[in-house]
């Protein structure tokens, strides 16, 4: 729209500057026609005057009156125009000049021809026309000449360009009068129309027709909405406070009744039937402990795999409960996969084929047919899953991980006009890794499918924009950090995953002091024990073999650690079926067995190995109880094990010992950041973070305490739907664009 104000005005300056050159241009022409035009005039009259003297001049100058001849001159002089009159004879001589003839005037001024002549003589500044009149008189010639003063025809011209100059500024003036008019008028209409829109736009109304071709809006304003609302995400996501009530509030305010559907894998709570007891088990899944809070503060549905044995005894008719069962304040919808398609689809494709690809671990993906035929009918399950709960044709659907990389599009095909945020919780691989894929371009093609899809750092985003770029036909902005693919934009954008703040887990909590000697207690471990601990999923991404190693290198140096340190190891049983994962828990027992053997005796082990799932609230006991905490993921998306550490520590100790892998490196460079490959630099590490002294301790672990506030699960979630309201009013303002171009 502002091209078409902007276009009137640019014509009228251009209208401005025509007129001006064509005053410069006109006024010489002018001047000039004037000047012909007069001296025409003047040659015209002094013709006239001899034809009207000619034969009484002729009678005087026979009859050699000279007096005659003399009152006849005087007689002709008398019209203002005309200076002076006189004859000039054949030798001359000026013959009866009248009054006003100038005294420097002479016949041999002017040229005496047989034919009348005119000539301009310049006197005492004045420009004087001579015509020259031949008289032949009884053999004798003279010349009668008639002097005209030209100097009016200054005057004229000066007033004929005067009048040229303002003929046009008039002009002028009344071409931008109306033009002024016609833009105000314009831009009257166009602003009613624009306030209109973006009030339709704000209030989130459905568009009739009739009120899109109302609309004057275009692609400039849409552009410049673009614009107002990137400004306004940057500015409200680090202004505010984040909370569950921050999260609500700018879904009430920004987002009114949006519908919200998440997938998911893995559940956020799982039914199992153990001694014919029903027990509720939350899994161990950064993944779920990031989302539940959000959801739980959002509400809507979560659909995810029913993976406990006792699932489908505790859902409803539609396959839903829901939860949490303390208060519930959003549905888990609970998707049934056979052991043959989880085969398939989970521990094949998901987990044998994509994880190890996108994790540097040196584990070889694999990649069969079977699977990947699982994977694609788990995915279509997934997506009519959620056009099934959908109530309204565009929910907000936060597509989660890489269980789900076709989903995205089979989505879009269903509700085109969903918000679909995806978010990939793993790393990203560089092109060259990820080319080895057979199925790479589909994988891509149903990541475009979503809105927006997120990664956890600019890295990984970057690795993705050089993937898209050698493997599927598309455009990407980097600058906008989106790809056009098929007509459809996706926004790329890094959201760093975190962690609830305060965590759920912390409340309730003994004191440090009571953790501390409980925890030592149950070891069977002395008071004064400096504890290490680490605590994940059994998985070969989290380097448990490399921190043991560590540990043996820390006591083999350093033997007077033995029985003043110990190292805990509890690792969650995951995806066990896998010939990595099992050999993976063979290995840590064997390993852990050896050291203790070379280090321990009977009564201290340098290392305990605890292979059982955690609930949230010990994990958080555990953190509280040691001194140091270990991550040395060999490569992770983020690592929230590393924040739920820094949050359990609300008495500002402890150490984290992080590797460099992790996308939490990134966010808490207050750790002390390690190679896991490089085991005496972990070793090293290991010693200066049970030596550090607690004022050190502190200050490291309040700026990460800080950080980890700040950045907390809410504004991850936050910065998401703020884009993704962004994406929708720019969606509703195409529509309405689209619809004035079609009008
Ligand atoms: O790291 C990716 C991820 O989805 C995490 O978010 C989560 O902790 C883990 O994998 C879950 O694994 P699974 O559901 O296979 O046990």
């Amino acid at each position: 729209m502002l091209y078409r104000i902007a276009r009137p005005v640019k014509y009228i300056g251009l209208g401005f500057a025509v007129i001006a050159v064509l005053a410069l241009a006109i006024a010489p022409f002018s001047t000039r026609l004037v000047e012909q035009w007069s001296r025409s005039d003047v040659e015209a009259r002094s013709r006239l005057v001899y034809k009207a003297i000619q034969n009484s001049m002729v009678r005087a100058i026979a009859d050699g009156d000279t007096s005659r001849l003399a009152a006849i001159f005087e007689n002709v002089a008398l019209d203002d125009r005309i200076l002076a009159v006189a004859l000039c004879d054949e030798s001359g001589r000026l013959i009866n000049p009248t009054k006003l003839m100038p005294a420097t005037f002479s016949c041999d001024k002017v040229a005496r021809s047989e034919a009348e002549s005119f000539s301009t003589i310049f006197n005492d500044g004045r420009r004087i026309l001579v015509g020259t009149f031949p008289i032949v008189e009884r053999n004798q010639k003279a010349y009668l000449l008639v002097l005209h003063d030209l100097s009016f025809i200054d005057t004229r011209s000066g007033e004929a360009h005067g009048f040229v100059v303002a003929a046009l500024a008039g002009i002028a003036i009344a071409i931008a009068g109306v033009a002024a008019v016609f833009v105000v008028v314009m831009l009257r209409g166009w602003m009613t129309s624009l306030r209109r829109a973006v009030e339709e736009v704000r209030s989130g109304a459905v568009l009739s027709p009739q009120a899109r071709d109302r609309s004057a809006i275009d692609h400039q304003i849409k552009k410049l909405l673009g614009e107002i609302e990137i400004g306004r995400e940057t500015i409200t996501s680090r202004q505010i406070d984040w909370s569950p009530a921050a999260l609500q509030e700018l879904l009430r305010k920004t987002l009114p009744d949006v519908e919200v559907l998440v997938i998911s894998n893995r559940e956020p709570y799982i039914h199992n039937r153990e001694n014919g007891e029903i027990s509720l088990q939350t899994p161990a899944s950064g993944l779920v402990s990031a989302l539940e809070p959000v959801i739980r503060a959002c509400g809507g549905t979560w659909i995810a795999h029913g993976s406990g044995n006792a699932d489908r005894e505790t859902v409803d008719h539609d396959d839903k409960i829901r939860v949490p069962p303390d208060a519930p304040s959003y549905t888990l919808r609970r998707i049934w996969i056979s052991d043959e398609e989880q085969d398939g689809y989970y521990y094949g494709f998901a987990n044998e084929g994509l994880w190890p690809l996108c994790h540097i671990a040196f584990v070889r993906p694999q990649f069969r047919e079977a699977d990947w035929r699982q994977y694609e009918a788990i995915n279509q399950r997934f997506a009519e899953a959620v056009v099934q709960e959908a109530r309204t044709p565009d929910p907000i659907v936060l597509v989660q991980d890489y269980h789900f990389a076709l989903a995205p599009r089979m989505i879009r095909q269903r509700l085109p006009r969903a918000t679909i945020i995806t978010f990939w919780h793993i790393p990203w691989p560089n092109a060259e890794t990820f080319s080895i894929c057979p199925w790479k371009e589909r994988i891509i093609d149903g990541l475009l499918g979503s809105t927006i899809l997120g990664f956890h750092t600019q890295f990984h985003c970057n690795n993705f924009f050089e993937t898209v770029d050698r493997f599927v036909e598309s455009r990407i902005d980097r600058e906008h950090a989106t790809v056009t693919s098929g007509g459809h934009e996706t926004m790329v954008r890094a959201y760093p995953i975190s962690i609830e703040w305060p965590p759920k887990a912390l409340a309730g909590q003994p004191s440090i002091d009571l953790c501390r000697s409980q925890v030592r207690e149950s070891l069977g471990l002395a008071a004064d024990v400096k504890l290490a601990v680490g605590i994940e999923r059994f998985d070969y991404t989290k380097g448990i073999l490399d921190r043991m190693k560590a540990v043996d290198d820390l006591l083999t140096r350093d033997p007077a650690w033995k029985r003043r340190f110990t190292f805990l190891q509890v690792a969650a049983p995951t995806r066990s079926k896998l010939a990595s994962y099992s050999t993976l828990q063979s290995e840590a027992v064997a390993l852990a067995g050896d050291i203790n053997a070379r280090h321990g005796d009977d009564s201290w082990q340098p290392v305990v190995l605890l292979i059982r799932h955690h609930e949230a609230a010990d994990v958080f006991r555990l953190f509280r109880a040691a001194d140091v905490c270990i991550v040395s993921s060999l490569h992770d998306g983020m690592n929230l094990v590393a924040k739920e550490f820094v949050a359990a520590r609300d008495d500002e100790k402890g150490v984290l010992v992080l590797s460099s892998f992790t996308g939490a490196s990134r966010e808490l460079s207050e750790a002390l950041i390690v190679n896991p490959y490089n085991t005496h630099e972990m070793s090293a590490a290991l010693d200066t973070a049970l030596r550090m002294p607690g004022h050190e301790q502190q200050e490291r672990m309040r700026l990460m305490r800080q950080q980890v506030r700040e950045w907390n699960v809410y504004r991850w979630a936050g910065r998401m739907l703020i884009d993704a309201k962004a994406s929708r009013q720019r969606l509703r303002i195409l529509d309405i664009s689209e619809a004035n171009q079609v009008r």
